[in-house]
């Protein structure tokens, strides 16, 4: 199941997952979206479901959750990838119904998400939880205080899974990004190409990564032979976590 399946990374995702045997259910907003994907994985001989909700509506997600268990079974891999978009702003000026709604979206789905599918995992002795992270956490991002804020409480939240559920074959990571080439980032850099040629110079390979190379490296933590790694924040960011200022 991919939460924040219908575009990006999720949807590389999904059909990354699609590509290495799994049915899939993609979960997000826009059914337009949702339904592309999900042909798309039943095009590569898969079984996919496309179930419109949004994340932040607890009855939505249960029902979402619900016809997910009956049409499919009950999930054993979750890819946590939905994100609320932001404007870049410092903190002072952020509305409280603007923190509400952001913290809704990328802190409070995740822990509920992940609180109602550990049951199933439990009880199939397997499960692979892989958060869509970001180096933010870690160096911050200017205007984007939330954003690195969330992004922190993810790794939390997966550390402490971790920690408690990888003993009963279920482990939990993050895969962190810096930047890839979506429809998010094209929105970023709109109109701004010397903002693109700094993000590729950040990185060691001078090259922005594409939605599906970040797949494959979600995909292999979804795998059976990542199973010694747990409670790990991976790097999908084609080094420009290493800062490479010179
Ligand atoms: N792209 C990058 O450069 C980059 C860098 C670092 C980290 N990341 C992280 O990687 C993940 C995916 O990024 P992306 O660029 O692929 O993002 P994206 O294109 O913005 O896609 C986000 C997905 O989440 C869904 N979503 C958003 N709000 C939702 C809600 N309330 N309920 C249900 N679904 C919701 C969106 O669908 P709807 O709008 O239809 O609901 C969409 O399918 C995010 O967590 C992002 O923070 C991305």
């Amino acid at each position: 199941m991919v939460v924040g399946g219908g575009r990006g990374i999720g949807r590389a995702a999904a059909l990354a997952l699609a590509r290495e045997g799994a049915d899939v259910a993609v979960l997000a907003r826009t059914a337009a979206e949702l339904e592309a994907c999900a042909a798309e994985a039943r095009a590569l001989g898969r079984k996919a479901l496309a179930v419109p909700a949004d994340v932040t509506d607890l009855t939505a997600l249960d029902a979402a959750l619900a016809r997910v268990r009956t049409e499919l079974g009950a999930p054993t891999l979750l890819v946590l990838g939905a994100a609320a978009l932001y404007r870049p702003q410092k903190l002072q000026h952020v509305e409280d119904a603007e923190v509400a709604q952001f913290l809704a979206v990328d802190v409070q789905s995740a822990v509920a998400v992940c609180k109602r599918i550990l049951p199933g995992m439990l009880e199939a002795r397997f499960g692979r939880i892989v958060g869509l992270g970001s180096v933010a956490a870690r160096t911050g991002v200017s205007g984007g205080t939330l954003y690195a804020a969330g992004k922190a409480a993810l790794e939390g939240l997966l550390r402490g899974i971790a920690l408690d559920y990888s003993r009963r074959g279920i482990t939990a990571n993050v895969c962190a990004i810096a930047f890839a080439e979506t429809e998010r980032l094209r929105v970023r850099i709109a109109g701004d190409p010397a903002h693109r040629e700094k993000l590729q110079s950040a990185t060691a390979t001078r090259a922005i990564p594409t939605a599906e190379q970040i797949a494959d490296v979600v995909a292999f933590l979804c795998s059976a032979q990542a199973s010694v790694i747990t409670g790990a924040v991976i790097d999908a960011t084609a080094g420009a976590h290493l800062n490479n200022l010179w």
